[in-house]
């Protein structure tokens, strides 16, 4: 097929073809798989753990690193019951569970589409009785009163916790941020849909801390911001997502205004990220159950006061399908059946190898020699792959398939004049570049990191 040729996009993304796109190239792993496996678990592997760094450091770079007005923190994933107690989770953080009368099974009543009838066996369903989803474990030696702690199911109340060890450590005045990306935990009742709901998963939230009256404002700034983060930043495409806010019956026992920003999976239009406004609810119950004074005084008009929280609470590990899922493409390249390429048009900043250097022959010394010279060259600046297997049409495919963005050839013109050939994931296109010229090249086309 010739490089130019205009492929026909096949619209058929599909959530078998990237849980098994996942598993093959390394991205995804069941977890304890040899065992058998553990539901709602997944181990991210090789290039997988490459993206969702990927995703993270855009995250990381967007809402701290070029915003004066947020600090990032890494809080403990375990806290004492206490703090569950006044939080409210331990009362609150519950999801309807109906069972089975016939078969037994175990369902979130409100996920099942006729709330009487099992959608297993036709049983009858009893009534819903509320399940606390998060998981309690005992710490130190001895299980006695005052032991018991909790893996967090948020990783927002580590900030609560610490809002005023960094107002004390910081310069930073009302209206600021503490962000915090990290581990959380759910004995969610039903997993499923590849990592889409994990009882492990990973969190990316910023708890803003903004003027009581002030939070409207600050809710609807921070709804059109996360928006824009998905579409500039992580290249969704914007037909994909829909931002909705919520019916007062679905609000969190801390919510007064929630919007999630939604997005249309092969399963159906689902929460991606939620944009909650948590008023002073968090740092009220802390002080009620700490008896400690979190209370901001404002320097500028002498008052003290509990500040209003808006928080855009988003999946990482949620935003890692997402990516993967909007990235797919099948192409056709030509007639015959084999003719389709499976291709990741990853935001290049996000895909796992940024580039894939390859000898067009693996027998040939001089080739290897001048290419390990290259991959080596660019291996400090950016994860690169090599390849030396089968043909070049197939190395092509390969690197494809995990969105790396170029693959350089050197061939026997390179011996001759120091040029290689750079080709194009998305175009296929292939263009002649200087040896020396190659570093800047991607680096340009890379952008600011
Ligand atoms: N602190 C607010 C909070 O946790 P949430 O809507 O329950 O709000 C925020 O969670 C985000 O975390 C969700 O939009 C979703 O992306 C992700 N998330 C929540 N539960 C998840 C699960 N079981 N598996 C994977 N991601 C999950």
């Amino acid at each position: 097929m010739a490089v130019d040729e205009q492929p026909d996009e096949q619209p058929t993304v599909t959530m078998d073809k990237i849980a098994s796109l996942a598993k093959r190239r390394g991205f995804v792993y069941g977890s304890s798989e040899i065992y058998g496996g553990l539901s709602g678990f997944w181990d991210y592997g090789p290039l997988g753990v490459e993206l969702k760094d990927n995703i993270r450091r855009s995250w990381w770079r967007s809402m701290v690193q070029l915003r004066p007005d947020v600090v990032g923190l890494d809080s403990a994933t375990m806290l004492p019951e206490v703090v569950w107690q006044a939080s409210g989770h331990l009362e609150n953080f519950t999801d309807p569970l109906a069972e089975c009368t016939v078969c037994r099974r175990r369902f979130r009543a409100d996920d099942v589409d006729n709330p009487e009838v099992c959608p297993e066996c036709g049983g009858r369903l009893t009534q819903p009785r509320r399940f606390n989803t998060m998981f309690k474990t005992n710490v130190g030696p001895i299980e006695a009163e005052g032991t018991a702690a909790y893996l967090r199911p948020e990783t927002a109340q580590g900030i609560f916790l610490n809002f005023k060890n960094v107002l004390q450590t910081t310069s930073q005045k009302v209206p600021f941020g503490i962000a915090q990306i990290g581990k959380s935990y759910r004995n969610e009742i039903t997993t499923g849909n590849f990592v889409f709901r994990s009882r492990e998963f990973e969190q990316m939230e910023m708890e803003f801390f903004v003027r009581p009256g002030t939070d409207d404002q600050w809710w609807e700034y921070w709804k059109e911001e996360r928006l824009r983060w998905w579409v500039e930043e992580l290249g969704i495409n914007s037909a994909h997502l829909t931002s909705r806010n919520h019916e007062p019956s679905e609000l969190s026992h801390y919510s007064k205004q929630t919007a999630d920003i939604e997005y249309a999976y092969p399963f159906g239009i689902r929460e991606l990220e939620g944009i909650a406004d948590r008023t002073d609810y968090d740092l009220k119950a802390h002080m009620a159950g700490s008896g400690q004074d979190l209370q901001y005084f404002d320097p500028e008009t002498g008052e003290h006061y509990v500040p209003y929280v808006i928080e855009p609470a988003a999946g990482l590990t949620r935003a890692f399908l997402v990516v993967l899922l909007d990235a797919y493409a099948e192409e056709r390249l030509g007639p015959k059946p084999g003719d389709v390429r499976t291709v990741l048009r990853l935001k290049p900043p996000l895909a796992p190898f940024k580039v894939a250097v390859f000898p067009l022959s693996a027998n040939k010394p001089d080739l290897v020699d001048r290419a390990r010279r290259i991959y080596d060259s660019l291996l400090p600046h950016f994860p690169a792959a090599w390849d030396d297997i089968g043909n070049v049409g197939k190395r092509y495919r390969r690197q494809d398939e995990v969105g790396t963005p170029w693959c350089v050839t050197v061939d026997y013109q390179t011996l001759e004049d120091g040029t290689v050939t750079i080709r194009d994931r998305d175009s296929m296109q292939q263009e002649r570049q200087a040896i020396d010229d190659l570093l800047a090249i991607f680096q340009e086309r890379l952008g600011p990191r």
